[in-house]
């Protein structure tokens, strides 16, 4: 299905669902999956009907290796990125104290982010080249909308010298090979085996910095923009991010290649065929959630729907990151709202859709409740 520029690819999606039902054609050779637990299945790969895949790892030249590498690097990340948050949460509250009267979201929330993990990402005491260099991926390649700002020859020579830079760091970081990681970037380097290519770990780095500044910054936005364009009083901040996750998954389709052909319902996936499990789908499926377009935090109470939420993805690619990121949103969540009464105005109600589903363009004005 051809999707004009001004389409809404997620209300097309949702029509080719209620056509044709949970696993569907899109397009020749797309398979879109909407079924949980099929979903599940695909994204499990136990009887290895898909190639090994994972979208954090995907870099320009196929996938990161090997996979020990690839478990090293989520592993690690966790573990550091866990001890920022246990050191920096004090911070937090100043941060949030720090936030304009009005700003212009979701960039806002994304910046925020950032600012809080930079020392996780490059360190305390970053050189002006590396710092000025990752600060500037941020602002024209995280935010949302961002790259489409500049022209395809502006993005190569942004890219080139992005890559350049890391590069450099990363080769003193391997030659050093400290005993611990002290942010994201030795993380990749330690965990790499010997031989492999500095671009390549560059590529990891920007994954990982569009996963903490891009993701978690939207996760962010979304919860402030449900919670500001609701009609009900806030409820408890855990609701907030896992509906906002629910409604609106930062990373809402996943695509994976079958290795040999096979039934999906009433679909036969070829070899050559893209599959594409889409929690954006799954999560709204009407038989497991009721009233599933509408926001309803309260549904958390109790816990229901869970086996058709994959917000993080499922199996053995899981996210590694999901604690903290939730983690972290919630904490943001709850320090803004009860701080502030917030007042939204977006132009437009409809996301921001790329490979990430980001929320539209808004407006916060924030008034303190103690005002
Ligand atoms: C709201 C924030 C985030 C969302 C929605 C998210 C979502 C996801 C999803 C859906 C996957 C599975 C991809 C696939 O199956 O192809 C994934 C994988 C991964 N994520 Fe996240 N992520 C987030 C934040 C983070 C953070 C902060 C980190 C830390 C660096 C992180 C690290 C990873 C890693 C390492 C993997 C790959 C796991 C593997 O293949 O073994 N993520 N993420």
């Amino acid at each position: 299905m051809a999707l004009g520029p001004d389409s809404d690819p997620l209300a097309a999606l949702r029509k080719l669902r209620s056509d044709h039902g949970s696993v569907f054609t899109k397009s020749r050779g797309e398979i879109y999956v909407s079924d949980p637990v099929l979903a599940k299945e695909i994204l499990a790969n136990n009887d290895d009907l898909f190639r090994e895949h994972s979208d954090f790892f995907r870099i320009r030249t196929g996938m990161f290796a090997p996979r020990s590498a690839q478990v090293e690097i989520g592993r690690t990340a966790r573990v550091l990125l866990r001890r920022h948050i246990a050191d920096h949460a004090h911070e937090l509250p100043a941060i949030v104290a720090g936030l304009t009267p009005s700003s212009d979201w979701p960039d806002a929330g994304n910046r925020l982010v950032y600012e809080h993990f930079r020392p996780a990402l490059i360190g305390d005491a970053p050189s002006a080249a590396l710092r000025e260099t990752v600060d500037q991926v941020v602002e024209r390649a995280v935010l949302a909308g961002a790259r489409d700002r500049w022209s395809w020859l502006a993005r190569h020579r942004f890219r080139t010298r992005v890559s350049r830079t890391l590069c450099a760091e990363l080769a003193v970081r391997r030659a050093r090979r400290r005993a611990e990681p002290a942010d994201l970037l030795d993380v990749v380097a330690l965990a790499a085996a010997e031989g492999t290519p500095d671009p390549d770990l560059a590529e990891v780095f920007l994954s990982c910095l569009f996963a903490v500044a891009g993701s978690v910054g939207f996760l962010l936005g979304w919860s402030i923009y449900l919670v500001g364009t609701a009609e009900s009083e806030p409820v408890h901040p855990s609701w907030v991010v896992r509906e906002a996750l629910r409604l609106w998954p930062v990373a809402w389709q996943f695509g994976r290649t079958p290795n040999r052909e096979h039934r999906l319902a009433a679909v036969t996936a070829k070899p050559g065929d893209e599959v594409v499990v889409c929690s954006y789908l799954v999560h709204r499926d009407p038989s497991h959630w009721s009233e599933p377009d509408e926001f309803r935090p309260g549904r958390w109470a109790s816990g229901a729907g869970q086996e058709a939420f994959i917000p993080f993805g499922w199996g053995p690619h899981a996210c590694t990151g999901a604690g903290v990121a939730t983690t972290v949103a919630e904490t943001l969540v709850g320090l803004i709202t009860s701080a502030y009464r917030l007042d939204v105005a977006a132009p437009s109600s409809r996301p921001q859709v790329s490979a990430a589903l980001a929320p539209p363009r808004f407006h916060l004005r924030l008034e303190p409740v103690s005002a």
